[in-house]
């Protein structure tokens, strides 16, 4: 089973995917827990590259092939081998994440973009994509609240923040059976047993036993 956490910066992905990781693990399934842009070797120069400030401008197009690039390494070294293996990979963003902030926030038109990354991961699409939605001005608040100063794409104005926003909530309005999405301003804890929740009932169907 392939699960992916999608939303904006500061909507507390790191945190739901490491509580689903943790209690999947405690009831004895093999999870591979990774993240976007990076899981790889390369995608973590890749990732190097497009997100710290010093690498000079980077046209949107060339943004978008360096995150496809990180993706197709991820996607085949990484994601389906694990799958293959028969274990539960959880990754913190994957394609929408692309479709959204490139597609979107770039206007580089979200089609296209979807294409490329079809392309680029050979077809390997989430089981399930939690969206946890958060609020752009609330994501700065959480953001710029840690130590860590803003990548490139974290310190663009709220209004892009926006679009990405909407590109995601219209991505899962688009396929309501794959997304479960969630306020991300809820409490911790009443994420962790929504998310939990829905993927009880996926690995239900599927006859894995989770208890
Ligand atoms: P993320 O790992 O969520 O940031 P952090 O390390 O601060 O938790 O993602 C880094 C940034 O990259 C984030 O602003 C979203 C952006 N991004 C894209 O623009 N396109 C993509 O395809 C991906 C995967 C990330």
């Amino acid at each position: 089973m392939f699960i992916a956490f999608e939303g904006g910066d500061g909507a507390g992905k790191s945190t739901q995917t490491g509580l689903l990781c943790q209690e999947l693990t405690r009831r004895g399934l093999t999870v591979l827990a990774t993240r976007e842009p990076g899981g790889t070797q390369i995608g973590e120069k890749l990732r190097s590259l497009v997100l710290d400030h010093g690498h000079g401008a980077i046209d949107a197009r060339t943004e978008a092939l360096l995150f496809a690039a990180s993706r197709a390494a991820h996607a085949e070294q990484v994601i389906r081998p694990a799958l293959e293996r028969g274990e539960v990979v959880v990754t913190d963003r994957y394609i929408d994440s692309s479709v959204a902030y490139q597609g979107a926030g770039r206007s580089l038109g979200t089609g296209d973009v979807k294409a490329l990354n079809g392309w680029a991961t050979n077809g390997l699409w989430p089981d399930l994509t939690v969206l946890l939605d958060v609020h752009p001005a609330h994501g700065r608040h959480r953001r710029t609240a840690g130590a860590a100063a803003e990548d490139r794409l974290e310190s663009e104005p709220d209004e892009f923040h926006q679009r990405i926003r909407n590109a995601f909530l219209d991505l899962a309005a688009a396929a309501p059976e794959s997304y479960l999405v969630l306020d991300a301003h809820s409490p911790v804890d009443q994420l962790a047993a929504a998310i939990l929740e829905r993927v009880e009932q996926l690995l239900a169907g599927r006859g894995s036993v989770a208890q």
